[in-house]
């Protein structure tokens, strides 16, 4: 799917909401940290703000461009989850909102291991199991179908890839986090925004919105569903 950089960067809730993420990444001076997914590198910014080198890695030419002319000190790399590999181990790999994009969760978090140092971490969120239900039963209904684009594990799920993958879990949580998009057309904005990949022509987007709306507005505002997972594991020192 290809990204436009500049209206993503209006959909600000994605970083602003993952400043939990980075303090559960607990980033130190002097770790060399790599942010997988870094989109415009916002949170690339937030973690080097540690003293910490951050390596910003994407897939969408984009997006880095884009982050690299947010933040020009900063090292941003274009490459995709499943197929990266950075020179020096790393002490820690932080991922927010991307993962859920990662089908092939078992070649990321392989890549992700060997980005490791033993002992490293991997501290990610992206959308668990139940996440964007409400907006999914909308698709559905007009599409008669919801097209595999998101992959949203358990924390059995995801626990059981991640240890496949030489990691071990030491904290993993799934919970609700209702997140508010602004505004009459924040539902048309979030499908145009995110919703590209699911194929949507105006009319399926607009009756979906449609659809919706007596579910998923309240107040002049738009919530959506998400369901979070959390998780920090750490590479075995063995595996
Ligand atoms: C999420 O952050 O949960 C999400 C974002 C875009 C598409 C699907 C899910």
């Amino acid at each position: 799917m290809k990204w436009d950089a500049q209206q993503y960067q209006k959909h600000s809730f994605v970083w602003q909401l993952g400043e939990g993420v980075v303090e559960m990444l607990a980033p130190q001076a002097g770790e060399l940290i790599v942010d997988l997914g870094c989109g415009s590198g916002q949170l690339t910014a937030r973690i080097a703000e540690s003293g910490a080198r951050v390596i910003g890695i994407d897939r969408s030419t984009e997006m880095i461009a884009q982050a690299r002319a947010n933040f020009p000190a900063i090292d941003f790399r274009v490459a995709d989850a499943t197929d990266f590999r950075v020179d020096e181990p790393a002490d820690a790999v932080f991922s927010n909102a991307v993962l859920h994009w990662v089908r092939d969760a078992g070649a990321a978090i392989s890549c992700v291991a060997s980005a490791l140092k033993p002992g490293g971490r991997f501290a990610l969120e992206m959308g668990g199991r139940g996440n964007t239900r409400t907006l999914l039963e909308g698709v559905r209904e007009v599409l008669g179908r919801v097209p595999e684009v998101w992959f949203y594990p358990s924390i059995a799920e995801y626990s059981a890839l991640l240890e496949q993958g030489g990691l071990e879990v030491r904290f993993a949580t799934l919970f609700d986090r209702p997140t508010v998009i602004e505004g009459e057309n924040g539902m048309d904005d979030w499908l145009k925004m995110f919703g590209g990949a699911l194929g949507l022509s105006d009319r399926e987007r607009g009756e979906i919105v449609r659809r919706l709306r007596g579910r998923m507005f309240r107040d002049g505002n738009w919530v959506i569903d998400y369901r979070r997972l959390r998780v920090v594991a750490v590479r075995r020192a063995d595996g």
